[in-house]
């Protein structure tokens, strides 16, 4: 598997909104009954707030290629959900269908998290708990993390567990 991340060009933001469609729509089906997810006349979701990826330096767009071929996309902030401080939040990240539960997802988020070293957290969405396994291994499993935290938080700005880590710079 020749797995390669990289940081998308401002020209390529059409990809990238490509991409959120079918990321939005494989989060659509945890949405059922709520007012979120419906579909605009022209049959796509509201595009996603992109705006700042180009601009502001703790915003990282990013393409997971396989074999030179698209397969997924990360986007990297640094919010913290928690309130606590953190140098890096993991905003997006998704792997295309066909190339699911291969390991490039893994090793995406891994190479993604010695690119960027220092305190991250990653939050997962309560109605996506198969996302959780994901998350505590991919961190767990990087040689340079230093113990993975989590905490359960339910309130106005979150409702699900976050994933806290150090990553350790490479020697
Ligand atoms: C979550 C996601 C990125 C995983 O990508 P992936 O390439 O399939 O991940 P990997 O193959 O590296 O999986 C590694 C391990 O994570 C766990 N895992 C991955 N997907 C899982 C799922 N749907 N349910 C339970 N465990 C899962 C498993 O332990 C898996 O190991 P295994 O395949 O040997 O059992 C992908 O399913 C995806 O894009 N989902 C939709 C978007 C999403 O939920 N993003 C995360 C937002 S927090």
């Amino acid at each position: 598997m020749t797995l390669s991340i990289d940081l998308a060009r401002p020209e390529e933001r059409p990809v990238l909104d490509n991409l959120m469609q079918l990321y939005i729509h494989d989060f659509s089906e945890q949405w059922a009954g709520m007012e979120r997810g419906e579909l605009q006349d022209d049959g796509l979701f509201p595009a996603y707030p992109l705006d700042g990826y180009w601009s502001e330096a703790a915003r990282i767009p990013l393409l997971i290629r396989v074999g030179g071929k698209v397969a997924g996309l990360a986007l990297i902030n640094d919010h913290s959900h928690s309130g606590l401080p953190a140098d890096r939040n993991v905003a997006e990240f998704f792997v295309v269908r066909k190339h699911r539960r291969g390991g490039v997802g893994t090793a995406a988020a891994q190479t993604i998290f010695s690119r960027w070293p220092g305190l991250w957290e990653a939050a997962v969405a309560r109605r996506n708990l198969p996302a959780l396994p994901f998350w505590r291994n991919a961190a767990a499993s990087h040689p340079g993390c230093r113990g993975v935290e989590e905490i359960d938080v339910s309130d106005e700005h979150w409702n699900g567990p976050i994933l806290r880590f150090r990553i350790e710079p490479a020697a």
